[in-house]
């Protein structure tokens, strides 16, 4: 069971390293053994005294070099990052990485053995064209993608869910769950406003091995509630 947190373009360096503090302290003495990620922003990556995994948003494909504005292998190194967000929607969509982009920084950081969260997920038109298209459009999201990695873990995130307040049904994230353990046996993690009122009912569906949580997982109150929230179900499991 892994439960994230995705802190995107949100908190200061000052206000991660209180974040990260605070949830340490949760993860400690409430003898949590669910796996917890969270994913700074870049100017607030550090070598964190925790148990928590910290991972990287992003960063490009190349030890260093002249790419303005983006960091590299050696600036994950310097703090001891070895985990990292590959595919999210925000970065295909807005910031319009291709996949084969994706998977030029999905191999690069695969043979540096770094633990990779690889997202997928349809916008909301696709879904409406029917299953046919829905799966062919996920399908290519896998093209050049090495689905048999063993520090993988995919995040399946529709895109029309993504900081909207909207959730798919249990039934359609539990179809669509199923559907990519057949592409890919790795931790499969449901995302897309998972809340703190919700995320009892997403963890009980078939075949989500956990959550990777944006807008819902910003204040440390409302992560450490997931967190335990995942604990529960994973001792009753
Ligand atoms: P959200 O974001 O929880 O705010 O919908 C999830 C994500 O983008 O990973």
């Amino acid at each position: 069971m892994i439960v994230a947190a995705n802190l995107k373009t949100n908190l200061t360096r000052a206000a991660t390293a209180r974040y990260i503090e605070e949830v340490e302290k949760f993860v400690a003495t409430n003898a949590i053994t669910v796996e917890t990620f969270v994913f700074p922003a870049t100017t607030a990556l550090d070598r964190f005294k925790t148990t928590v995994t910290i991972g990287a948003q992003n960063a490009y494909p190349v030890k260093n070099g002249a790419f303005t504005g983006e960091i590299g292998l050696e600036h994950l190194e310097e703090f001891g990052i070895q985990t990292i967000l590959i595919g999210h929607s925000e970065r295909r969509h807005i910031l319009g990485e291709t996949q084969e982009q994706i998977a030029a920084k999905f191999a690069f950081y695969k043979e540096r053995g770094f633990t990779i969260v690889y997202c997928v997920g349809e916008p909301l038109a696709k879904r409406q064209e029917g299953n046919a298209s829905m799966m062919e459009y996920i399908d290519a999201q896998y093209a050049g993608i090495d689905t048999e990695y063993d520090k993988l873990v995919i995040a399946y995130e529709p895109v029309w869910a993504i900081g909207t307040g909207l959730t798919p049904s249990s039934e359609d994230i539990a179809s669509m769950h199923t559907a990519l353990k057949e592409k890919s046996s790795a931790p499969l993690l449901y995302g897309g406003s998972v809340k703190v009122n919700n995320i009892e009912e997403i963890l009980k569906v078939k075949n989500v091995d956990g959550v990777l949580v944006g807008s819902g997982a910003l204040y440390t109150e409302h992560f450490t509630q997931m967190i335990a929230c995942a604990q529960a179900q994973k001792l009753h499991q």
